[in-house]
């Protein structure tokens, strides 16, 4: 019987979709069955993360209006043995999905993978509130170490929260020790604190993410440290217990200090 996780944030952009693929394939490389569920129903971004977008024919909406069989609409990942993803339609809206329907699709997945993942639209709106009522197990809330991502996280438990759902899990996404040390910005450990959410990941910002997305290829399968985050927060998922390097919270070496660079403030120009 698989273990299915909603993946929420308030703000968007934060890195749900990213987060998400990867979580799932290496959960995957380490031998489990994964199912990755794109719920951003007009926005879907997993097909082109993970390099299935010539290939999509049919999606959740399809599935759920009863359009297709589950066999036609999961795809498998090529690059990545036991990992499958059913797409989100592109032309369609968060309405179009019955949460009953939905229900019962997820229900008669279960059986077939050990994790299922299921990428949620930002917001608080109705797209999460249909994956909440869908009945699943847990939830992992994305959240950038700024204002306002923490404040929109704050308001995406509380709908969490009113559905009386499990404590959501926390990843900290983005992180830039540089910054947390000299500049204020927030570490994880303070996030998790603010939200009083129990801490599963911190991933650094890391340019590799980036040029990962550009070719549409999983940022897991390049050296670099945003792989080395994520492969813990995947150990944790899976129940094993590992440290947290607490990025920007340990004292920074001598030469980084001398070659910082604070903020140059200019004055603005009023006349053009
Ligand atoms: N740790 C990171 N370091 C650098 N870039 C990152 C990191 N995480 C995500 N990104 C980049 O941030 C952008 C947004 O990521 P993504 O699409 O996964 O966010 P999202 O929360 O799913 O967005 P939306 O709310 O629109 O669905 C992408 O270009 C991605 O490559
Ligand atoms: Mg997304």
């Amino acid at each position: 019987m698989s273990k299915c996780y909603a993946v929420a944030s308030g703000k968007g952009g934060v890195g749900k979709s990213t987060l998400t693929a990867n979580l799932a394939a290496a959960l995957a490389l380490e031998g489990s069955r994964v199912l990755v569920i794109d719920a951003d129903i007009g926005l879907r971004s997993q097909d082109a993360i993970l390099s299935l977008e010539n290939r999509v024919v049919y999606d959740l909406i399809d599935l759920a209006e009863g359009d297709c069989t589950l066999d036609q609409a999961v795809l498998p990942v090529d690059s990545v043995r036991g990992l499958f993803l059913l797409p989100a339609a592109q032309f369609s809206r968060a309405r179009k999905l019955d949460p009953d329907r939905f229900r019962k699709i997820l229900d008669s997945l279960r059986q077939s993978y050990d994790y299922i993942f299921i990428d949620c639209p930002a917001g608080v709106e109705r797209g999460l509130r249909n994956v909440l009522n869908a009945g699943v197990d847990e939830e992992i809330l994305v959240a950038t170490p700024d204002d306002i991502s923490v404040r929109s996280a704050e308001r995406a438990f509380q709908v969490m929260d009113s559905k009386k759902l499990n404590r959501p899990w926390l990843i900290v996404n983005r992180i830039n020790a540089d910054w947390v040390r000299s500049a204020g910005m927030m570490s994880a450990r303070t996030v998790s604190q603010v939200l009083d959410l129990p801490l599963l990941g911190e991933i650094p910002d890391d340019p590799v993410v980036l040029r990962a997305a550009l070719k549409h290829s999983l940022f897991i399968t390049y050296d670099c440290e945003a792989r080395n985050a994520l492969m813990r927060t995947a150990s944790r998922l899976a129940g094993r217990s590992l440290p947290f390097p607490c990025y920007g919270e340990k004292k920074p070496s001598l030469l980084r200090r001398l070659f910082s660079r604070p903020l140059k403030e200019v004055t603005p120009i009023d006349d053009h």
